[in-house]
């Protein structure tokens, strides 16, 4: 098997996972702390902590200015946070972001639900998230979602996902995240768009992420890894779902994509124990079954 020997886990789960919590009950700022601590203590180096959107559109980030302003930096740990527009990367900015990201899809009809805007007229957006970052000498991330279905549009074709996925790449993002939004990508179909987007991106710029909805995430990444992928997205306790994505079920599960890689001699940095304990830690202060008890309990 010719698998990379090395995988960047990009931990998600404090934004993509806490975003989708019930408004009525919104987590505390210093929970997503004691959480963000622990995942970096795990040896997760690269964070997404927020998300600088409406905090009317999605209440959990409504704190995201003092989450950042209070976040101890790490050294070898890197923060990142959603910027949709100019008014939210300059308020990240401000606030310290290390990295900030854009979030386009490839289907007109989430773009319209999730950011309010054309494909189009979200490129013109990010152009001027992605100067004002550059300017202050910090990495841009883009995403791509809908990669393998939209949910109100079904199929997406891969020419689509690999024509936003080149144009966000010539604008400057360091690395395109394709994002399998709803979950319901499979192998065949996950191959197939990622090999479109490598023909207009350097594969070593792209980077897998995936949701569970019908299991098929673990298998997507596999695939996804034979090919060469080696930057896989990933949420821990598989926290999330997408506010604009109905349906959509949690992310992969860290702990998953992380046994998987420990399973197959990849190297990640993280620790499997201390990031089971992460789980737990969320899990209860969220006040559902962690999925760490089996497994810790085996150890
Ligand atoms: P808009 O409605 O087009 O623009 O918003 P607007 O300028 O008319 O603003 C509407 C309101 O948002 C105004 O406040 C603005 O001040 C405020 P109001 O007058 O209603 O009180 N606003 C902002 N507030 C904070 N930060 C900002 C900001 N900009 C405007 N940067 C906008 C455009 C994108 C902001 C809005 O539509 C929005 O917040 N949408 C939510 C998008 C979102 O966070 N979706 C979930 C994340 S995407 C995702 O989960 C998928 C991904 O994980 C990949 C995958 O899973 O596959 C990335
Ligand atoms: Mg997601």
């Amino acid at each position: 098997m010719n698998l990379p020997a090395r995988v960047q886990i990009v931990e998600v789960g404090p934004r993509d996972g806490l975003q989708n919590e019930p408004a009525e009950r919104p987590v505390p700022t210093a929970v997503k702390l004691e959480l963000i601590g622990r995942l970096a203590d795990a040896g997760l180096t690269r964070i997404e902590v927020t998300a600088f959107v409406s905090p009317r559109r999605v209440p959990q980030m409504a704190d995201h200015e003092a989450l950042l302003r209070a976040l101890p930096r790490r050294a070898g740990v890197r923060y990142s946070v959603l910027t949709p527009n100019l008014s939210g990367v300059e308020a990240a900015l401000a606030a310290g972001a290390q990295e900030v990201a854009v979030f386009g899809a490839a289907s007109e009809t989430f773009s319209q639900k999730n950011i309010h805007c054309s494909i189009a007229a979200s490129l013109q957006r990010f152009e001027q998230v992605v100067r004002a970052a550059q300017r202050a000498a910090v990495p841009v991330r883009g995403y791509v979602s809908c990669a393998l279905g939209c949910p109100y549009e079904g199929p997406i074709a891969p020419a689509a996902v690999a024509q936003l996925a080149g144009a966000l790449h010539e604008m400057g993002c360091y690395e395109i995240s394709l994002g399998d939004t709803i979950g319901v990508g499979t192998p065949r179909a996950a191959l197939a768009m990622l090999e479109a987007c490598a023909r207009r991106v350097p594969l070593a710029q792209l980077a897998g992420h995936f949701h569970d909805t019908y299991g098929q995430a673990l298998a997507n990444v596999y695939a996804a890894l034979q090919m060469g992928v080696a930057v896989f997205d990933a949420s821990v306790a598989g926290l999330g779902g997408c506010p604009y994505a109905p349906g959509a079920s949690g992310n992969l599960a860290t702990e998953d994509l992380l046994y998987l890689l420990d399973g197959l001699g990849i190297e990640t940095g993280v620790q499997l124990t201390a990031l089971l304990q992460a789980d737990r830690y969320i899990s209860e202060a969220l006040g559902r079954p962690g999925r760490s008890r089996v497994a810790m309990a085996r150890m």
